[in-house]
């Protein structure tokens, strides 16, 4: 007996354990949607004129992408390539990880598995969750990467956020938006400088980059889902083909 009870302990600590890992900061959630091709398209854009300066995607190649997403490879040519690239290369960069290393203190890491590595939720929550603090080399700071090296890219869009109390308020805090002004009320965060994009719209860039990140980091995701779909429609054929056959075999031998 008292075997099977170390065993079922044993059995629930990762279970524990992975809860324990979750604390911090509570994450926004967000429902990926890898059907949705035009977030998807708009992601891609929003990802290379924005990430690629100094991330890479160095396991992902522009035309795959484009193929994948339905963007006419055309188009990728003369919207989406850096400098000399061509399409059929991999998204990488120019910058040398010393040299970025030096600049940042840490270097931007290659993003093409960073959803499967952090999540959709902490991505969504984390490129949502810069916030104006002077005392940090690029005067911001992040509420789910503290001390984080990575300037607001994208403050020109969503504005400048200012956090309104203490992280552990934070903790306990949902961000609200008026419904009818479109701006943050309550809650921690307020926008203090106001960027190109309203907050809400602001979600939805996000929305639609992070969307990207997933499937990019899973390309095969989607082809997977509709050859998952076909297998089950020719199963489901075939158990009446077997049937048919199992009647007729069996006739002679009743
Ligand atoms: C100016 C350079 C720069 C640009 C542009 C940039 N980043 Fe970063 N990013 C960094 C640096 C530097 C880090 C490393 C931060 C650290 O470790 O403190 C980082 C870290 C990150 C991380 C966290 C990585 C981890 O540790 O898991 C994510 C996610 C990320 N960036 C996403 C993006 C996205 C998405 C974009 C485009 C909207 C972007 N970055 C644009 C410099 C940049």
């Amino acid at each position: 007996m008292k075997k099977y009870l170390v065993a079922f302990v044993m059995a629930l600590l990762p279970v524990t354990g992975f809860a324990a890992g979750g604390a911090g900061v509570p994450l926004d959630h967000m429902d990926v949607d890898l059907h949705n091709k035009a977030s998807l398209q708009r992601g891609m854009q929003i990802f290379v004129n924005n990430c690629l300066g100094c991330h890479s995607a160095g396991y992902q190649r522009y035309e795959r992408a484009a193929n994948d997403l339905g963007i006419p490879v055309e188009l990728a040519e003369e919207n989406l390539l850096l400098g000399d690239q061509k399409v059929g290369e991999q998204m990488t960069i120019a910058m040398t990880k010393e040299d970025s290393g030096k600049w940042f203190g840490n270097p931007p890491p290659d993003l093409t598995l960073e959803a499967r590595l952090r999540g959709a939720d902490w991505l969504y929550t984390y490129l949502r969750g810069f916030y104006k603090d002077e005392s940090r080399p690029w005067g911001v700071n992040n509420t789910v990467f503290p001390d984080v090296g990575m300037p607001n890219v994208l403050e020109y869009l969503q504005g400048v956020q200012t956090l309104n109390c203490t992280p552990e308020e934070l903790l306990h805090s949902e961000r609200k938006i008026d419904p009818l002004t479109g701006l943050e009320m309550g809650g921690c965060f307020s926008i203090t400088a106001k960027g190109q994009q309203t907050p809400e719209e602001f979600d939805k860039t996000i929305y639609d980059l992070v969307n990207f990140m997933v499937y990019m980091g899973e390309p095969s995701k989607l082809d997977s889902h509709r050859i998952g779909t076909n297998v089950l429609i020719f199963l489901f054929i075939f158990f009446f083909i077997a049937l048919a056959l199992k009647k007729e075999y069996w006739r002679d031998v009743h």
